[in-house]
């Protein structure tokens, strides 16, 4: 073959690679060709919910945090999947709530253009869209995430962090993501909606509890709101303004008023304080990092080939 045939296969391979790497990507606007006003519909279906539920909102955010921490695939639909075995039968989902309205989205979907949209875009948009709601930013985000057909409860119970984190696993879960301290600290700002239940501080109000709040009267409040505490149901706030995604959360846990251990010690760590100082004075600045650590938190996803768009979140 003479060298210019090489070199025209070399191109040739090279193109197809590029070709690839391209397809394979997070794409901004990825649905306009193959199925236009998804992201209006998503927000038009979401915040109906959100409406209807009050305490929706905070539990979409929730679940896409989840559901991009585990899986092979990251934020890969794999917590949606149903059946004994699966991510939501770890305790580490204890709370994560409302899956329905994703399913119902899905359905919705299926009916504007089947088999096109997956489910875990559907995740990633209802976050991004509950932050918007309660007055957050307007999160843009790129879309074409696959789903996966795998779930498993022993992979969220090692993966989940839990309540009682401390600083270094906190940071080394976000900086997994790629995200700087800057915005492992906003992310974790997502404590400004939604609560928690009692089962997750019961370790900070036990008689001489190393991570027990400094604020005696924060204390007594979290003490007296669990005392009658049947089947598990008392949920308390993240922060005092839990239906408005603000900067209240920072101003608070500096107040010694996080709700749990990790809040707790991240306004205290030398690390993290004085950048919940920042947010904790200027809110544009927690919003700005906020978007982009989004960003990275829903970007680790198959695409292209890898994984497949599902009919159907639950199997
Ligand atoms: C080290 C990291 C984190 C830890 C240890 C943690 C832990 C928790 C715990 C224990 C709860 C309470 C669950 C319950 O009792 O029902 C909770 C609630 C919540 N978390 Fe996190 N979280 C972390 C990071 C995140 C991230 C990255 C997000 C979103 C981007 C997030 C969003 C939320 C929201 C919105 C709620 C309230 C849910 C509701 O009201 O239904 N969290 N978190």
């Amino acid at each position: 073959m003479g060298s210019w045939r090489i070199w025209a296969v070399v191109a040739a391979v090279m193109l197809l690679e590029l070709q690839v790497v391209v397809d394979a990507q997070l794409r901004y606007g990825y649905y306009d060709g193959v199925c236009p006003g998804v992201e209006d519909r998503v927000r038009t279906l979401t915040r109906r919910s959100f409406v209807a539920d009050a305490t929706a909102s905070a539990a979409m955010l929730r679940l896409a945090f989840h559901d991009c921490q585990v899986g092979t695939g990251g934020c890969d639909a794999s917590i949606m999947m149903d059946g004994n075995g699966g991510e939501m039968s770890s305790d580490n989902n204890f709370g994560v709530k409302r899956l329905d309205i994703i399913n119902s989205i899905k359905s919705d979907m299926e009916d504007m253009c089947p088999t096109t949209v997956s489910c875990a875009d559907i995740i990633a948009m209802a976050g991004r869209e509950a932050v918007a709601f309660n007055g957050g930013p307007d999160i843009q985000i790129p879309l074409g995430r696959k789903d996966i057909d795998f779930s498993s409860a022993s992979e969220a119970d090692a993966k989940l962090p839990p309540a009682t984190s401390s600083v270094d696993r906190m940071l080394s879960v976000f900086g997994a993501f790629g995200m700087t301290a800057e915005e492992s600290v906003a992310i974790l700002g997502a404590h400004t909606i939604g609560g928690g239940h009692c089962k997750n501080i019961q370790d900070r109000l036990k008689f001489n509890s190393p991570s027990a709040p400094d604020s005696l009267l924060f204390r007594t409040q979290l003490m007296s709101a669990c005392a009658v505490n049947v089947f598990n149901v008392a949920v308390l706030n993240n922060d005092a303004t839990q239906f408005t995604f603000d900067n209240q959360y920072f101003r608070d846990i500096q107040n010694g008023r996080g709700l749990f251990t990790v809040d707790n010690l991240v306004s205290t760590d030398p690390r993290t304080a004085p950048i919940v100082q920042l947010y904790a004075s200027n809110e544009g600045a927690f919003f700005a990092s906020f978007q982009s650590a989004y960003v990275k938190l829903t970007s680790r996803a198959l695409t292209g080939n890898r994984g497949s768009v599902r009919s159907s979140c639950q199997q």
